[in-house]
C-alpha cells in the first residue's frame, strides 16, 4: 500500500435549489460524495463532508410567490425533503447547511466586507441578460436563439432583460490568475472541462453584478437597505459558512481550503471562476479541487424533465430497489465524470448479477457452509497452498491497491470494477476447490479452503464498503469483524487470528441482496 496520507479531508457537494423536490441527479451526486468521504475516512483521514440546500435568490422568491407563499415558507418544506433523501441514502455529513441560517448571513456579509476592504466592490447599473433557473447573468454573444426567436442561456434556459442598480466585482482584475489556477494540473477535472474554462477567461472577464435591488429575499449587502448579495455570493460562501468563518475556528485552520469541491458539470463556471476570484479577493486559499460530474439522464439518455414526465425520484428508486443497490448501480454504470442514463432494467441487471450472485450468494454459500458443517466455528488454517495464496495475494492486490488508488483519484467506475475482479477471483476458487466435495474425502483442507474464503470475503466486504456502508457493515458483523478492522489497512491485519481464537462462532447468515424483479410497468 502506498504511504498514507493522513492530512484532513474536507468535501463539499454542490448545495441544491429547494425549489422542487429533489431528483435522481440530486442524489447522484450526494451519494458520490459520500463514496468519497466513506472511502477516505476509510483510509485513516480526518474528513468533514459538508452538503446541503441554497435558498435565496429570485428562482425560490418566484417559485413561492407563484404558490402563494412565502419564501422561507417553501424553503422550509422543500428543503426538508432535501434532509430526508440524505438520510434515507445513508449519506454520512457532518453538516446540512441551509443558507437561511444565521451563520450564513454572517460569513457571507463577512467576506463581502473583506472584497469590499480589497477594493473590487463598486457601484454601478446592470444591464443586460439573466437566467432565472441558473441563476446566471450571461453576455450577449453566449446567447442562442430558440423556438421562436426567444433568447436563451447557453443551458437552453430563459433569459430576461435585467436593468437596475448593482454592485459589480472586479472580476477582471484576476483575468490573469485564473487562467494561471486553471491551468494547474489537477484543479479542475476531469481535465476535458478545462479548455471550455480556459476560453472562457481568454476572451476576456468582465466584472459580475453581485447585488440585486428588485426583491429582498437574500443576504442583506452590509450597510445598504435596499440591496441583496447575488445569489451565487452568498451560495458559494457556505463553503466557508460552515467551518465558522469568519471566526479563526479549528474546523478552519484544519479544513480550509477544502480539498474537494463536487459539483455538476453546469456549474463550473462558477466555481473555478467565480469563486477562486472571491476568494483571492479576500485574501483567502483557493481550494485543492473541484470535480465536475456529468449528468445522470433518463432511460434512452434524454434529460429528464418535469414536462417529459421522466423525472426519477431517489427515494421510490431506494424503496424499489434497495438504498444499496441504487449507490452501486450509479457508482458503477457511469464512468465517473461523464453523462450517464439510468433505468431500471440496469439497476435490476448490476443488483442481481453482480451484487446478488457474485458478491452475495458467495457470502451466502461459506458462511451458511460454515455454520452448517462447523457449527459455526471459524475453519482452521492447516497450511495454505499456492492456490490460497494465489487468491490471497488477488484480493490483497484489489483491496490494497487497486480499489484505493482508483477511489483516491476518483476514478469510482474503476474502483468498483477492481473490487467486482476480485469477487470473480473468489468463485472462481471455490468453484475449483469445491470444499463441499472435500467435507468427506479431506476435511482439513476444506477447513483451509473455507478460512481462506472467509478471509478474502470479509476483506472485499470492507473495501467495497463506501459504495453499499450498510450491506457491507451487514456482513462484517455477521462475521464478527471488529470495527477497528475495517478500514483497508486494518482488514488487511491479524483480526481473523484473533477472532478465531477469541471462540467466535457465527450463526447462519441472513440473504445481504433479495433478488430484485423487474417492476411491471418497466417490463416493457
Ligand atoms: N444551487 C446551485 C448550486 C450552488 S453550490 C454553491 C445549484 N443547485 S441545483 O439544485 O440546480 O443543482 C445541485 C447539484 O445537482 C449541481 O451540482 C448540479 O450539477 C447537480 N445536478 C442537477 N441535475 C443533475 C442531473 N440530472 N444529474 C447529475 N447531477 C445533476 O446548481
Amino acid at each position: 500500500m502506498s504511504e498514507a496520507n493522513t492530512s484532513p479531508f474536507y468535501i463539499t457537494t454542490a448545495i441544491n435549489y429547494p425549489n422542487g423536490r429533489p431528483h435522481i441527479g440530486h442524489a447522484y451526486e450526494a451519494i458520490a460524495a459520500d463514496v468519497i468521504a466513506r472511502f477516505q475516512r476509510a483510509m485513516g483521514r480526518d474528513v468533514r463532508f459538508q452538503t446541503g440546500t441554497d435558498e435565496h435568490g429570485l428562482k425560490m422568491a418566484r417559485k413561492a410567490e407563484e404558490q402563494g407563499r412565502t419564501p422561507r415558507e417553501l424553503a422550509d418544506e422543500m428543503s426538508g425533503y432535501f434532509h430526508s433523501m440524505d438520510e434515507a441514502l445513508n449519506i454520512s455529513f457532518d453538516r446540512f447547511i441551509r443558507t437561511v441560517e444565521d451563520d450564513h448571513h454572517r460569513a457571507s456579509q463577512a467576506i463581502w466586507e473583506r472584497m469590499e476592504a480589497a477594493g473590487d466592490l463598486y457601484l454601478d447599473r446592470y444591464e443586460g441578460w439573466y437566467s432565472v433557473r441558473d441563476e446566471a447573468y450571461y453576455d450577449e454573444s453566449e446567447l442562442k436563439e430558440g423556438e421562436g426567436g426567444a433568447k436563451l442561456s447557453p443551458q437552453d434556459t430563459p433569459v430576461e432583460w435585467t436593468v437596475e442598480e448593482s454592485w459589480f466585482f472586479r472580476l477582471s482584475k484576476y483575468q490573469e490568475p485564473l487562467l494561471e489556477l486553471l491551468k494547474t494540473p489537477g484543479f479542475l477535472e476531469p481535465a476535458s472541462r478545462r479548455n471550455e474554462m480556459i476560453a472562457f477567461v481568454e476572451q476576456g472577464l468582465r466584472d459580475l453584478s453581485v447585488s440585486r435591488t428588485s426583491f429582498d429575499w437574500g443576504v442583506k449587502v452590509p450597510g445598504s437597505d435596499n440591496h441583496v448579495m447575488y445569489v451565487w455570493v452568498d451560495a458559494l460562501t457556505n463553503y466557508l459558512t460552515g467551518l465558522g468563518f469568519p471566526d479563526e475556528t479549528d474546523n478552519m485552520s484544519k479544513f480550509w481550503p477544502a480539498s474537494l469541491h463536487l459539483i455538476g458539470k453546469d456549474i463550473v463556471r462558477f466555481h473555478t471562476i467565480y469563486w477562486p476570484a472571491f476568494l483571492m479577493s479576500a485574501n483567502l486559499p483557493i481550494p485543492q479541487k473541484v470535480f465536475g460530474h456529468g449528468f445522470i439522464l433518463a432511460r434512452g439518455g434524454e434529460k429528464m424533465s418535469k414536462s417529459a414526465g421522466n423525472v426519477a425520484d431517489p427515494l421510490e428508486l431506494a424503496e424499489q430497489f434497495g438504498v444499496d443497490a441504487l449507490r452501486y448501480f450509479l457508482m458503477r454504470e457511469v464512468a465517473f465524470g461523464k453523462d450517464g442514463s439510468y433505468s431500471a432494467e440496469a439497476i435490476v441487471e448490476r443488483s442481481n448479477g453482480e451484487l446478488g450472485n457474485a458478491f452475495g450468494n458467495l457470502a451466502q454459500r461459506t458462511l451458511g457452509f460454515i455454520a452448517k458443517n462447523l457449527e459455526g466455528r471459524l475453519p482452521v488454517n492447516n497450511g495454505f497452498t499456492e492456490d490460497d495464496n494465489a487468491l490471497f495475494a488477488a484480493v490483497e492486490k484489489a483491496v490494497s491497491t487497486d480499489i484505493p488508488e482508483a477511489f483516491e483519484v476518483l476514478a469510482l467506475q474503476q474502483g468498483v470494477e477492481a473490487w467486482l475482479q476480485a469477487c470473480f477471483a473468489c468463485n472462481a476458487y471455490i468453484d475449483a476447490q469445491a470444499p463441499w466435495t472435500l467435507r468427506k474425502t479431506e476435511p482439513e483442507r476444506m477447513e483451509t479452503v473455507l478460512a481462506t474464503l472467509y478471509i478474502c470475503i470479509a476483506r472485499l466486504a470492507a473495501a467495497i464498503g463506501p459504495v453499499i456502508p450498510a450491506s457491507s457493515a451487514k456482513l462484517l458483523d455477521t462475521m464478527g469483524v471488529p470495527a477497528d478492522a475495517r478500514s483497508y489497512a486494518g482488514i488487511l491485519g491479524e483480526w481473523y487470528e484473533q477472532l478465531a481464537g477469541g471462540g467466535f462462532r457465527i450463526e447462519g447468515p441472513k440473504p445481504l441482496f433479495p433478488r430484485l424483479e423487474l417492476p411491471a410497468e418497466d417490463a416493457a
